[in-house]
């Protein structure tokens, strides 16, 4: 049997953004997607997926995630005509809109596959891997969630538009930063909202333009408020991320009422993360004290599922 693990990711800056080639920064979180692979007499594969989930998600990203493990298993070169594999997916990674679980569990299957097949690949293929594997949940990742996913730790991301490799970097932070994780409890098709964008984007440009102008310069500020730990600044630039994001209409009501919980109970900034229109909201907490405080706040407001991490180091 071969096994392999993927960690789950928020994006801290720039979900959207970063398709286009803009910057942003994504935070590792602790929990993660573990996958086993045994060989079976039948050719193709089959799956057991016991990742716990929000309700609904799994069926909802069924089709797609068929389209995903084939994409990886092509991508591995590994022949399933005359005799097949076993999936099984677990782990404590809560499959939800906005953590990447779609880029972990393709990471895992990738570390799974390497190990049965002694593939011997590193981590950089294994990152190619799952990003063929995420191509299945929408036609054009960023490549993100599963650079955020492979390495874990602190990650600034630029995609390559012409299809070269991105430029990522670890960022390492003096101390850890506390931050809590809200679920709205809805799942979102990434296919679908980043398709929606695209769309606008394409018959007003400019609309595009002069939210992508501010929202460069904003992230620029965020990664040097970020390496100086000067907490006050990222999260006034986390909320004014959020406010770029209303603006691409990738926020909801569910979202925005999460975000003003946070605010009201001690949060230094609050935003959506990830795909947006449901999903998760962050908030950025300035002590361990007040990330406790948000959380019980969140709970209470009806989220979810709320999460208690901290990135950086
Ligand atoms: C999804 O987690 C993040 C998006 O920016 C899409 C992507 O980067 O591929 C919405």
């Amino acid at each position: 049997m071969g096994s392999g693990s993927g960690k789950g990711k928020t994006i801290l800056f720039g979900e959207h953004f970063v398709v286009y080639g803009l910057p942003a920064i994504a935070a590792g979180i602790a929990s993660e997607t573990i996958a086993h692979v045994t060989r079976t007499d039948k050719p193709g594969w089959t799956l057991d997926d016991n990742r716990p989930e929000m309700p609904g998600y799994k069926e909802k990203k069924k089709d797609e995630q068929r389209v995903s493990i084939d994409n990886v298993i092509r991508h591995l070169g590994i022949d399933l005509s005359k005799s097949g594999i076993h999936i099984e997916f677990g782990g404590d990674l809560v499959c939800a809109s906005g953590i990447g679980a779609s880029a972990a569990s393709c990471v895992a299957l990738a570390r799974a596959l390497n190990e049965e097949y002694n593939l011997g690949l590193d981590d950089d293929a294994i990152n190619q891997a799952a990003y063929e594997g995420e191509k299945g949940y929408h036609g054009t990742p960023s490549g993100i969630d599963n650079t955020a996913s492979t390495f874990g730790g602190l990650v600034w991301y630029v995609r390559d538009l012409r299809g070269g490799p991105p430029t990522f970097e670890r960022l390492k932070l003096r101390e850890p930063v506390y931050l809590v994780i809200a679920s709205t409890g809805l799942t979102a098709s990434t296919t679908e909202v980043v398709g929606d964008v695209r769309a606008k984007k394409e018959t007003d440009p400019q609309w595009f333009e002069e939210i992508a102008n501010e929202y460069s310069t904003l992230v620029h500020n965020a990664r040097n408020a970020l390496l100086d730990l000067n907490l006050d600044k990222v999260g006034q630039l986390m909320n004014r991320n959020h406010e770029l994001l209303q603006g691409l209409t990738v926020s909801c009501k569910e979202l925005d009422d999460l975000v003003r919980v946070a605010l009201d109970n001690g949060a230094l900034g609050a935003k959506m993360t990830g795909t947006g229109r449901g999903g998760n909201q962050i908030s950025l907490a300035p002590d361990e004290k007040t990330m406790n405080i948000i959380a019980d706040a969140l709970e209470k407001s009806g989220a979810a599922a709320v999460w208690k991490t901290s990135f950086g180091l």
